[in-house]
């Protein structure tokens, strides 16, 4: 299908690819207009894309960004951060434990802290090697979206039964599966992985189409500040609901649109979601990676 692209907030759109500061996307974008903020923002490491700042002065701007997310969420959405550690001549932050004080005097919910874990990444050699980082989901009230079935994972034991008392004989376990826990084995994007672009750090698709099925409806917009190449708004297309990004770096910005644009003709390759974390020492057949086909809200020509 065809996605329309635009460059300024339209709430008719299908993807607002906002190629700049994400506080001037905020300010065009109507209070309560987005069921789920998802992002990885910058660590402050010094990457190409950031300039290392006093982690007072970056925890500021990150106040100054969360603020705004705040106020565009509607009053059943969430907000989910994505970070790992700061480091500061060998000694890490661990940024959650730093930023959770913003969220809670802006009067959200935590919910989970989800732990992300995989398996590639730099070997430290006077600390144990980083494999995992988090992510902050909360909501803004306690009445919010959560569709568990929508993300269940497969039971371990399918067929196993009650043995005794009134459920005798039934299905102890849920058929449609269980809830999938707030530890998730997801593979990062390296060299190898059928994702990687030019970005340093991008998400894999998979772990944030998890976050949209659970925590947002079709149709409803979800809203990434700090976009990088695209992969929350790829997420959130192929399940048809509507994507708003901002990104400051004009080649990462240009890498999401062309994502997007590949996903529309159904040429993008993106990790299937629940596929197996490969196993060397186990042989036998593997999903392969799956083509990505945008079921989005809005099928028009294509605005580029
Ligand atoms: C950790 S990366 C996010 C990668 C993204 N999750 C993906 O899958 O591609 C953070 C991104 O934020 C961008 N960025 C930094 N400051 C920004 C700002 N003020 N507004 C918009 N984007 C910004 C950086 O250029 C970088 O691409």
């Amino acid at each position: 299908m065809s996605v329309r692209i635009v460059s300024e907030f339209d709430p008719t759109a299908d993807f607002v690819l906002f190629a700049g500061d994400c506080l001037d996307l905020l300010r065009q974008m109507p209070d309560g207009s987005v069921k789920l903020v998802v992002t990885s923002p910058p660590y402050n490491l010094g990457k190409a894309y950031e300039t290392r700042l006093h982690l007072d002065e970056y925890l500021a701007q990150q106040r100054a960004v969360i603020d705004q997310c705040v106020r565009v969420l509607s009053s059943r959405g969430s907000i989910c951060w994505q970070v790992g550690n700061y480091v500061d001549n060998g000694e890490i932050i661990p940024l959650d434990v730093v930023l959770y004080p913003i969220f809670a005097s802006l009067g959200l919910h935590l919910r989970n802290r989800i732990v992300w874990h995989f398996g590639h990444g730099l070997h430290a050699s006077k600390r144990f090697s980083g494999r995992y980082e988090v992510i902050m989901w909360f909501t803004k009230s306690n009445d919010y979206t959560f569709n568990l079935d929508a993300v269940r994972v497969p039971q371990k034991y399918p067929q196993k039964r009650h043995f005794k008392g009134p459920n005798k004989g039934e299905l102890s376990g849920n058929p449609l599966g269980k809830n999938p826990s707030d530890v998730w084995e997801i593979p990062n994007v390296k060299a190898n992985h059928v994702e990687k672009t030019i970005h340093p750090c991008q998400f894999p698709v998979e772990l944030i189409e998890r976050l949209v099925l659970a925590m947002t409806d079709r149709d409803d917009w979800v809203f990434d500040p700090f976009m990088g190449v695209g992969s929350t708004a790829i997420a959130a297309l192929m399940h048809g609901r509507r994507a708003a990004g901002a990104e400051i770096m004009p080649e990462y910005a240009a890498v999401a649109r062309e994502r997007v644009l590949l996903a529309s003709m159904g040429k993008l390759r993106v990790r299937p979601m629940g596929r197996e974390v490969y196993d060397p020492t186990v042989s036998g057949p593997s999903t392969p990676p799956k083509v990505v086909h945008l079921s989005g809200s809005v099928a028009q020509p294509l605005e580029t």
